[in-house]
This record gives C-alpha cells, structure tokens and sequence, in this order.
C-alpha cells in the first residue's frame, strides 16, 4: 500500500513512522509512506497557505489553490484515495480501518486552523475522517493515528492470525493477558493458562472477553456475533460481574 500525506508540517511525522510496526512495514516493502509540504504548492514569495475567514471571525482557512494543485499533481503520479482529516468526518473505527487497509493506496490530507476552504473539498470530494469526538489543533496527529490502525491490518505486518483477535475485531473488547513470571507479589497467573489445554484456554478466553466487554463495553454486546454457547454463557457471567456504570469514565 501507498501512503501519501499532506501536511503544513510534515516535521510532525518523522518519529511515529520511524518506530515500531509501522517503521516495519516500510522496512519489509509493505507500505510505502511519503509525507509532502503543502507550502511546496502555495505561490508567492511567503508561500502563504492560509488566510482570513471571508465573513470574519477567528482562525485562518486553508486556502483551496495549493491544496488542490497538490493533491492533482500526487494524484497524477499514483497517490490513492483521498481522505480528508476533519473532526466533521466519519468516526474513525476498526471496521473504517479495515476498509481502508483495502484500498491500494491513500492520500491523507491533514487540515489546520479553522479547516479547508469549501470549494477545495467540492472539487476533491474527499472521504472525511474524523479520530473522535474531541477537537485537535489539525489533522495531522489523526493522520499519525489512521496509518497506525491500518498499517497494523495490512497482510504480512502482524503475525498471522494476530488482528482476528483483536479487541474490537471480534465485536468483542479482549480478555486479561499474562506472561512470566508465574506468580507476581502474590498474584498467579489463572491456571487454566498453564494447562497445555488449547480447548480449555480457548474457552476460558472467550469467557473474559464476553466479562469484559459487559463490564466495560456493554452496548457492544448488541452488536457482537454472538454464538449460542456465548449466549447461554452471558447471563452466568452477568450475575458473577457487577454491572457497569452506565456512563464509564465520565467526570
Ligand atoms: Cl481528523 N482533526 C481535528 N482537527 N480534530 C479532530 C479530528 C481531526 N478528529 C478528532 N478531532
């Protein structure tokens, strides 16, 4: 896959892609990230990007002549799909990722300020992506985000097997995890784990992920493909969990 980003500040970008999976999988050939200067597009001597909101009121506007040019000319040499990063966009979430990991390539454009000019997003018509339901400085911590999530996806950068049990790609939110050593100021690591049993363990997990998710997550379990054995196992599980505060880490 292809990653294009555009950005004003593309110094933003250099530590999360030279560390860990996604660093990786650029290494391996899986992906190949480019980040480009916006302000390589803009005119003038300043190469002045932004400008006043026509209307008045605070912040500047991304102005629609360089960023349409530049995403023109990456477009003409191969840049994917355009996503634009925008709190109004389509939440971000492990199914958008997934579709996205699909496609051949992207190209992210990262906004500022009080956004992009209308006319830059009527002639592109970007697919909009918002991270949350938070408001960041720009777009370009989002873009940082985005490539995390899908670069993990694509074949070949996790070990087989590893994104299918991820919280979230199972409907479900993932159970405790252990390593050595055995036992830990006084806490063991559950038995079943020690057993050699993949069946038992298999089980066992399914199970803490279905209290988890209730715990934590409960309106996801509406949505989970839920087998029979999980459904005759849910109302077990409930009476042995408390129930969840309906409103989980809200001040
Ligand atoms: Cl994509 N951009 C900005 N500026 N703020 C955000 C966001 C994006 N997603 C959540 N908040």
């Amino acid at each position: 896959m292809r990653i294009d980003v555009l950005t004003l500040f593309p110094g933003m970008f250099a530590g999360p892609f030279a560390e860990g999976m996604v660093r990786k999988a650029t290494e391996a050939g899986l992906c190949e990230l480019a980040v480009h200067d916006l302000r390589g597009w803009a005119a003038g001597p300043h190469r002045v990007a932004d400008d006043e909101v026509f209307g008045g009121g605070p912040g500047m506007v991304l102005k629609p002549e360089p960023i349409v040019a530049a995403c023109e000319a990456l477009r003409a040499r191969g840049a994917g799909r355009l996503v634009y990063l925008s709190p109004q966009g389509e939440r971000l979430d492990q199914v958008l990722a997934g579709r996205l990991a699909r496609e051949p390539g992207l190209l992210l454009l990262c906004g500022r300020y009080e956004g992009v000019d209308e006319r830059a997003l009527h002639i592109l018509a970007p697919l909009e992506v918002s991270i949350g339901d938070y408001v960041l400085t720009g777009g370009e911590l989002a873009a940082m985000v985005l490539v995390d999530a899908v670069v993990r996806l694509l074949a070949g950068v996790l070990a087989p097997g590893a994104a299918a049990a991820d919280s979230f790609a199972t409907g479900l939110l993932e159970g405790p995890q252990y390593t050595r050593p055995r036992a830990f100021r006084g806490l063991a690591v559950p038995e079943v784990l020690l057993s050699g049993d993949h069946a038992r363990i298999a089980a066992w997990r399914r199970r803490e992920a279905l209290r988890r998710t209730w715990s934590r997550r409960p309106e996801l379990l509406a949505f989970a493909p839920l087998s029979a054995e999980d459904r005759r196992l849910l109302p077990e599980i409930q009476a042995e969990t408390a129930a969840p505060d309906p409103a989980p880490g809200r001040p």
